[in-house]
């Protein structure tokens, strides 16, 4: 099989912002040519990474990894619970010490909105940095598994109807989607509490009831709700946000005919959306995580030609 060059550069990945148009499709693009085993891998047996997570994660940490060993790179491991961040060292000098080892790439998660700001602008630190989720402000390896699954829904993004839903307001993967739906053509709609919907989505999309959203729309994207993020101030039960915001079986049965539900897990069951919808036909909240792989493949390989570019 031919090796196809990604012909994306990046130097770091750290919001969706920071992207063009190009760079988007060209990402999901190559994450379809993994995943269809059109093209042999890239194989960087020679290199080393790590993922620092700092906040609890299934997929993204673990689809990275498996993406990180799909590629032949030397993954080194790092547990916050045994490392000298128990000894009160920083982010910082974590990162620092990675990119010392010998680190080229570091995955990282971290509940501090925009901490990769001191670590992109070090004149020390030479390890790229992908965001793997900053607080609720960035998540953009989700937001272009999520484009990857609807280009492949529909083959483009212009003109469709897309609706984010939910807890909006501690959302990275609503920040990180949003932006970027609007520029690629998509019109957006919003739902969910109103105590998590702020002018700030406004210039991005509309506000509408989930009765009305289940009817207009061609992707329905599902939040989850951040519990950890409330601090126990949340004014609803569980039952009452399925059935004032949640996709019930009743609401299923109203969206259109071709449309489908995404949600980026992991999911509370009967909260944002009935335990007996999660594997329904029209879910993808399945292929999102295995799209999950092939575009953390694309992403990190784009990454490592940008290190690659700087050299030569
Ligand atoms: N979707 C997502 O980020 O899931 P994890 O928190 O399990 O990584």
């Amino acid at each position: 099989m031919p090796v196809v060059d990604n012909k994306v550069t990046l130097n770091h990945l750290v919001s969706m912002e920071l992207l063009t148009n190009e760079e988007v499709i060209g990402l999901i693009m190559r994450g379809e040519q993994f995943k269809s085993k059109q093209v042999a891998c890239p194989h960087y047996q020679d290199k080393f990474v790590t993922n620092l997570f700092f906040e609890n994660s299934t997929r993204t940490h673990k689809s990275f990894e498996v993406a990180e060993h799909q590629l032949g790179l030397n993954v080194i491991a790092f547990d916050t619970d045994t490392s000298s961040i128990q000894k009160g060292e920083t982010l910082y000098d974590t990162v620092l010490t990675m990119s010392a080892l010998g680190a080229e790439v570091c995955v990282i998660r971290h509940p501090e909105e925009d901490y990769y700001k001191s670590l992109i602008t070090s004149p020390t630190i030479t390890a790229s940095i992908i965001n793997g989720g900053d607080g609720s402000g960035q998540h953009p390896s989700q937001c272009l598994l999520d484009l990857m699954t609807i280009y492949e829904e529909y083959g483009h993004f212009d003109g469709l109807k897309i609706a984010i839903v939910g807890d909006l307001t501690h959302s990275r993967v609503a920040k990180s989607n949003m932006q970027i739906l609007n520029r690629l053509g998509a019109t957006l709609y919003f739902s969910g509490p109103q105590q998590w919907y702020s002018k700030e989505f406004d210039a991005y999309g509309q506000y509408l009831a989930m009765d009305r959203i289940v009817e207009e729309v061609d992707v329905l994207m599902l939040l989850r709700v951040q519990h950890e993020r409330h601090d126990g101030q949340e004014s609803f039960s569980k039952e009452s946000y399925h059935q004032l915001h949640g996709l019930t079986p009743k609401r299923y049965h109203k969206l259109k005919k071709h449309a489908i539900i995404m949600h980026p897990a992991p999911v509370n069951r009967d909260v944002e959306i009935a335990d007996s919808l999660v594997e329904a036909e029209k879910s993808r909240i399945v292929r999102q995580m295995t799209n999950g792989v092939y575009v953390r493949m694309a992403i990190i390989e784009a990454i490592l030609n940008g290190r690659a570019a700087k050299i030569n």
